[in-house]
Formats: structure tokens, sequence, C-alpha cells
């Protein structure tokens, strides 16, 4: 039996990280965690508990609220991948609004929001065999991963794509928001203090723009028997 490996997927948002890496873990019969979906179930907790004011984030409140959310992942057979829940509660249609996405980088800047879910996220990757994406995987959750890849794709081409899957699920909402939400997030992700999302020189570079999904696998499922055979 081929050694199971730990596998960590950052970049951009939209960039196509959750389905290419949920299809590797697939091929691989590896764990598959969505980390953005925990930062978001964080951010919908707090747009609940109305810790959000006129686009303020009562960044204190939400601290001093931490112990009380339990996020946790369970398998959905409908969809072959793991849905998100929110203490007990299955969140992950809930945390794909444009409304989650616009509080999230926010939320995500906390450190310690950010500490408590590195360490569950350390915790489920403990046995290896486990494919993670977010934006820190690679630099903090997981520094000796045998294969980290860095996904991008063209701001346009990512506001495009996320703005197809949201009209399909029904929202209103304009392209050119759509789009104004992928660069700002971008900004955020980048600059913050705390695990900035970088692009680590020894991570492999997917740029997503002009590839098919199709295309995208086959290069992770190479990158990824590559590393598996190194391990
Ligand atoms: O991957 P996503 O778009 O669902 O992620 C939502 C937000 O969460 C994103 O804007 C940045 C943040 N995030 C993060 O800071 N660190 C991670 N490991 C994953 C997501």
């Amino acid at each position: 039996m081929s050694k199971k490996i730990t596998i960590a997927i950052d970049g951009h948002s939209s960039t196509g990280k959750s389905t290419a890496a949920k299809q590797l873990a697939v091929k691989l019969k590896y764990v598959y965690v969505d980390t953005g979906a925990m930062y978001r179930a964080v951010s919908l907790y707090a747009l609940r508990e109305n810790l959000i004011v006129s686009g303020n984030l009562d960044s204190k409140k939400l601290v001093a609220s931490l112990s009380k959310i339990k996020i946790s992942f369970a398998y959905n057979k409908e969809t072959d991948s793991a849905d998100v829940y929110l203490n007990g509660e299955n969140i992950e249609k809930q945390i794909r609004t444009l409304e989650v996405s616009s509080i999230v980088s926010k939320v995500a800047e906390i450190s310690e929001v950010r500490a408590k879910l590195v360490e569950q996220q350390q915790a489920m990757g403990e046995e290896k065999g486990i494919v993670m994406d977010g934006r820190d995987i690679g630099s903090v959750v997981f520094p000796d991963a045998e294969l980290k890849v860095f996904m991008t794709a063209a701001p346009e081409v990512r506001a495009q794509r996320r703005y197809k899957e949201l009209v399909e699920r029904g929202d209103d909402v304009s392209l050119d928001d759509v789009l104004k939400n992928v660069v700002e997030r971008d900004r955020i992700d980048s600059s913050r203090e705390d695990s900035p999302l970088v692009q680590l020189p020894e991570a492999k570079l997917l740029d997503t723009s002009k590839m098919t999904r199709e295309e995208q696998f086959d290069l992770l499922v190479t990158w990824a028997e590559e590393a598996i055979e190194k391990a």
C-alpha cells in the first residue's frame, strides 16, 4: 500500500480550489477539508448573533463567544462530500451567500478565530491522507505537507464563475458586485497581519484562468502521484 501524504491547496477565492481538492480526495480515497467553510461558519454565527452592525464586526464579542461555536463535518451521500455544521445544524447552503462572503475576510483576520480553527484543522490531519484547501494550509496548518499547491486565476474569470454559481442557486446579485467582492477579498486575504495568503516558493502553481476542470484535475493527480512516490 502506498504511503499516505498531506496535500495543502491554497490560493485566491473562486479559483475552483474546493472542486479540484474534493475530486482529488475522492480519487486518492483521502479525507477532504474545506477550511473556508469553517471561516464562513464563524461568519454566519456572527451574522445571526447581530455582531455586525452597519458592516462593522464586533470582534471583541465574537472572540468572547468562540467557546460557543462548534464546527463539525458530516458526510452527505447525495453530494459525496462532507457538509459543514454549526452547533449541530447543517449550514452548507447558508454559508455560500454573498452576505457571508462579504464579511468572512474580516472574521478571518481575527487571530483568536484563526488559532481555534487551525488547532481543529491540525487535529483532523494528524493521520495524514488528507487534502485541505484554504489560504494558510501550506504556510501555517501543515508546513510539512508533502504536496503544496497554489491556485489562482484572473479576477474577471473568478468573478464570472462565482456569479454563475450564485445565479444558478437563485441569488439576486450583479456581476459587478461579485467582482468587487473577489478583488476586496484578495486584498484583505493577502495583506492581513496574521497568516496572509502567500505563494510559497515550494508550492506548485496552478493558474486555472484558461484550464478546464478536467485539465486541472489531471495535473493535480500527476503531482499527487509524484509526491506519494517520493514520500
Ligand atoms: O475558500 P473560501 O472563499 O470559502 O474562504 C472564505 C474566506 O475565509 C476567505 O475570504 C479567506 C478565509 N480563509 C482563510 O483566511 N483561511 C483559510 N484557511 C480559509 C479561508
